[in-house]
């Protein structure tokens, strides 16, 4: 028998951002509508405002006739139909609701161990 023990860790909270693309014309998909675009222009201003929240590109978030979409986890909600127009407005409140963490030195940033001795 094998066992598996999921991490009880609470998960850092995280936009999930669906990129999924189908290429068949009948069949809906968020990187039809732009989605790469906008999970781009997301992950480059919660980057630059220092939003702490991460992002994750996904493939599908069940969602597709209403994409693009995205998601807040742990347990969050749903945006769907997001447009490249939403994205300042939607890092606005991402900023307010997650907060943003301080400027810091890249070196100070690095795990001690690779820093070596
Ligand atoms: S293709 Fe984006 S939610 Fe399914």
């Amino acid at each position: 028998m094998t066992t598996y023990h999921r991490d009880k860790k609470p998960r850092r909270p995280s936009l999930l951002m669906c990129v999924n693309r189908r290429y068949r014309s009948d069949q809906s998909s968020c990187a039809a509508r732009g989605s790469l675009k906008i999970a781009k222009a997301m992950e480059d201003g919660i980057r630059h405002r220092r939003i702490e929240l991460a992002t994750e590109r996904l493939c599908c978030l069940g969602q597709c006739t209403e994409g693009p979409a995205m998601r807040l986890t742990p347990g969050g909600e749903y945006f769907l139909g997001v447009t490249l127009a939403d994205v300042p407005g939607f890092l606005d409140r991402l900023e307010r609701e997650f907060g943003t963490h301080p400027e810091t030195d890249e070196a100070e940033a690095l795990p001690v161990d690779l820093l070596g001795s």
